[in-house]
């Protein structure tokens, strides 16, 4: 068995040479074990007892960026609003939005929709059986193509997220650069159950070989692994989807103040400028453009914390029955099919309104 010293490690990741994959037996001994170990300590997810193409690319783009917990009431509410790809082309985009909202990034529910489109406008409604097509299709890079294609074709090509990353480049003992991380991971990858092979190495990342404090001692593929134990963490690229937030140094404060107003069964919402560049056509709480002055005797008020992407919001929010910012007044029994900001969703079931 390989044990490096840690400084045999640091001096192999300061170096960064190209990485020996792994061969002949002992690949053959890694691939059974990384799958026996998937077979027996996957999670119980929705998207693994399914091969249909929609429901896979669905679970990918909403994994995106996004936390497993947080994607599982919105895969099967969504799923029930679309259940396949053609509901989902006939729908609004306010009805995507309202379906993808608290998810955040909404630029994907936007792409999705327009893939969705593609597919049932040029494709028949299927999806194309490759990579190579499948990537041509909006919102779909190189790594959601891979994970469709392996997961629901049987096609033989690796997937790199920020999770794959991290394990080999723990695996290797390698800072690895793209290319080669995606070269390390197509020779690692078994041609005869290359779906689940993909999804053993990102669900070992996800699971097992965390970032802070990786659980090497129940790692399957330990054996194989030039880092094992000496838990070195390598600094992630912010942007690797599966990779965890951007350090706190990167982190913007923001404070903002909105109002809420209830009146008959309607609240009062304004929409965001189809042009803006965040969240556009939104709605959300009107905001209140200055600090407002506060004295113990004015309107309740309650405090939130949101976080978008690397903004850190505090958001004072006050009650008032008689509203002073612009606005509409929206049924609250239209609220499930308005496309509300995940900020707007938060604040509305704080309140009980929602
Ligand atoms: N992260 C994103 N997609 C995944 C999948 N299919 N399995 C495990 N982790 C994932």
């Amino acid at each position: 068995m390989r044990v490096p010293t840690a400084i045999s490690v640091e001096k192999r990741l300061a170096a960064s040479p190209v990485p020996v994959p792994l061969s002949g037996k002992d690949l053959g001994a890694f691939r059974r074990a990384l799958l026996r170990w998937y077979d027996h300590h996957r999670r119980d997810l929705p998207w693994r007892k399914t091969h249909d193409p929609y429901r896979i690319w669905l679970s990918e783009i909403m994994l995106q960026q996004t936390r497993v917990a947080a994607v599982l009431d919105h895969y099967r509410i969504f799923l029930e609003r679309f259940p396949n790809v053609e509901a989902l082309a006939a729908a609004s985009e306010d009805a995507v939005l309202a379906a993808w909202s608290g998810l955040g990034y909404y630029r994907r529910a936007r792409m999705l929709h327009q893939c969705a489109k593609e597919l049932v406008e040029q494709h028949g409604g299927r999806f194309p059986q490759s990579a190579e097509v499948l990537r041509t299709l909006p919102g779909v890079g190189r790594y959601t193509a891979a994970a469709i294609a392996s997961i629901t074709f049987d096609e033989p090509i690796a997937v790199v997220d920020g999770n794959v990353e991290r394990v080999l480049e723990r695996l290797t003992g390698c800072d690895l650069k793209q290319p080669q991380t995606w070269q390390h991971a197509q020779s690692l990858l078994s041609a005869s159950r290359p779906g689940d092979f993909n999804q053993s190495m990102m669900e070992l990342g996800a699971t097992v070989c965390l970032p802070r404090d990786p659980k090497c001692p129940t790692c399957p593929v330990r054996k194989w692994c030039v880092t094992q134990q000496s838990k070195i963490t390598m600094e992630r690229r912010a942007s690797s989807p599966g990779g965890p937030p951007p350090t706190p140094s990167r982190q913007i404060k923001k404070e903002i103040w909105c109002e809420l107003s209830q009146r008959d069964g309607h609240i009062r919402l304004v929409q965001r400028p189809r042009k803006s560049s965040l969240m556009p056509g939104m709605w959300e709480l009107p905001p209140l453009s200055q600090k407002p002055h506060r004295t113990p005797l004015s309107a309740p008020w309650r405090t939130f914390r949101h976080s978008v992407t690397i903004t850190n919001y505090t958001v004072h929010v006050r009650q008032s029955a008689a509203p002073t910012a612009k606005g509409k007044w929206i049924p609250v029994a239209n609220i499930p099919h308005l496309p509300i900001t995940g900020l707007t969703r938060k604040i509305l079931k704080a309140a009980s309104i929602i």
